[in-house]
Formats: C-alpha cells, sequence, structure tokens
C-alpha cells in the first residue's frame, strides 16, 4: 500500500505544532499502525531526519502506554482495540491518514505525538487503592466469598489500562469513565468498603483539580474505550459520591 500520512510535529511542550505530510510506501495489511510508524522512523533516521516520537510499550493491547488520534478517533477506526492492536488492512492503498496526539486540556502535549497523562496517575494516587493488615494476620482475599456476577463487574471495570481514550473522545474531555471504573473496581468488593467515602471524594476531588471536563452523558468514552468500560461505571461513582456526601 501507499499512504499520506499527515502527522502532528511538534518540537517541545512550548512550541507551536503543525500537521506535515509524509508519504509512505511499501505498507501491508498484516503490519500492526505501531509497526507502519516503525517504517516511516526509520525512513527518517535513515534521510538524516527527526523521527516522529510516539508513546509504546508492550504493543499487546495490556498497558495503555499508545495513544494517538488516528483519523479523528483515539485508537482509530476499529472497535476495543489500542492503537497497537489495529492493522493496516484496516485501510486502503491511496488513504490519507491523519495523525494527531490525544487532545486535552489535562494531557499537555510533550512531543509530537506523545502526551503527559501524569494526571491519571495523581486521581489513581488521592484513593485508588486500599490498606491492608500486613501483620501477619491478614485473611486471604479467596477466603472471602463474593458473589460470582460482582466478582465479574468488579473485574470488568479493573480492565480499565488507563490509556486515555476516553478523554480524547469526549467532547468535553471528562474523565469519568476513567475514574468511576478506578473507584467502581473497588466500590463493588468488600475490601473497598473500609476508604469507600474518602476514595470518592478524594478521587472525584483530584479529576476535577486537574482540569478534566464535566460529563453530558454523549456516552463517546464508552464508544471508543478499547476495553469496552461501561458507563454503568459512571452512573456508581455518581452513586458512591452522593453516598459519600450523605455519610461523611
Ligand atoms: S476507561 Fe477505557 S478509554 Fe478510558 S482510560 Fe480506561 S481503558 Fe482507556
Ligand atoms: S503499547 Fe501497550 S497497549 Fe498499546
Amino acid at each position: 500500500m501507499k499512504l499520506n500520512l499527515k502527522i502532528w510535529r511538534q518540537k517541545d511542550a512550548k512550541s507551536k505544532g503543525q500537521m506535515v505530510d509524509y508519504p509512505i510506501s511499501g505498507i501491508e495489511g498484516d503490519m500492526s499502525f505501531l509497526e507502519m510508524m516503525d517504517v516511516l522512523n526509520e525512513e527518517l533516521i535513515t534521510k538524516g531526519e527527526e523521527p516522529v516520537e510516539f508513546d509504546h510499550d508492550c504493543r499487546e493491547g495490556i498497558c495503555g502506554s499508545c495513544s494517538l488520534q488516528i483519523n479523528g478517533e483515539p485508537h482509530g477506526p476499529d472497535r476495543r482495540i489500542t492503537t497497537c492492536q489495529l492493522h493496516m488492512r484496516k485501510f486502503k492503498d491511496g488513504d490519507t491518514i491523519v495523525i494527531e496526539p490525544f487532545r486535552a486540556t489535562a494531557f499537555p502535549v510533550i512531543k509530537d505525538l506523545i502526551v503527559d497523562r501524569s494526571a491519571f496517575d495523581r486521581i489513581q494516587q488521592a484513593g485508588g487503592f486500599i490498606s491492608v493488615n500486613t501483620s501477619g494476620n491478614t485473611v486471604d482475599a479467596n477466603a472471602i466469598p463474593i458473589n460470582k456476577h460482582i466478582a465479574d463487574e468488579a473485574m470488568d471495570s479493573a480492565t480499565c489500562i488507563g490509556c486515555g481514550a476516553c478523554v480524547a473522545a469526549c467532547k468535553n474531555a471528562s474523565a469519568m469513565l476513567f475514574t468511576s471504573a478506578k473507584v467502581s473496581q473497588f466500590a463493588l468488593l468488600p475490601q473497598g468498603q473500609v476508604e469507600a467515602i474518602d476514595r470518592v471524594h478524594h478521587m472525584v476531588r483530584q479529576m476535577d483539580l486537574e482540569g478534566f471536563g464535566n460529563c453530558t452523558n454523549t456516552g463517546a468514552c464508552e464508544v471508543e474505550c478499547p476495553k469496552g468500560i461501561s458507563l454503568e461505571n459512571i452512573a456508581r461513582m455518581n452513586r458512591e459520591f452522593f453516598k459519600a456526601n450523605l455519610k461523611g
């Protein structure tokens, strides 16, 4: 395939960025999107030009590092996959592909296609944990009976990989889907009850402090989420928040 890539280039956080055209050829349908980017970068390096910076690590849909806005969609045109799992067979010979970083005030561009998603880390640090008794008398988690349906729901929430596609897809750049998944994975389980009130208060407050927008129920986040995190998590977090306000 021959393709015309239009890629956002930005020297650093302070510089103004711009779209740059890169014609590329010899791309096969079996290549992943990131392998296609590798081919481009090898060509740029061979020509003595600066390669395009982009985030990646596991390249198998686990780590949440890869984060490209492809033709206006976070993680591209396929569903329930990350950018590293997207294959070039989704595109046709002669296509133009527009590649940008995730856009949100709370995700400032560091360079080219890399954004700073440490706002998510700070939300997680604000309450996305449980305290356990490490005195030697710790109860084995498997010894606490949990309804299978509840355990499955908690596991579904826990599959969020923190990629940020939900924020990039949202017209308000809201982080509600991410934060609600992190609140839900504990709210559903007995181990999460001890800090439940503080957790939801602290995580929602941090989310607002980071500059993410509010949720207006458009559902774009759920559509673009590579892990199928459901809007039900947002409803659950809102219930947890109201409950915490009544109790705390
Ligand atoms: S909720 Fe989905 S889109 Fe948002 S960070 Fe988690 S995995 Fe990514
Ligand atoms: S590189 Fe890890 S999820 Fe894409």
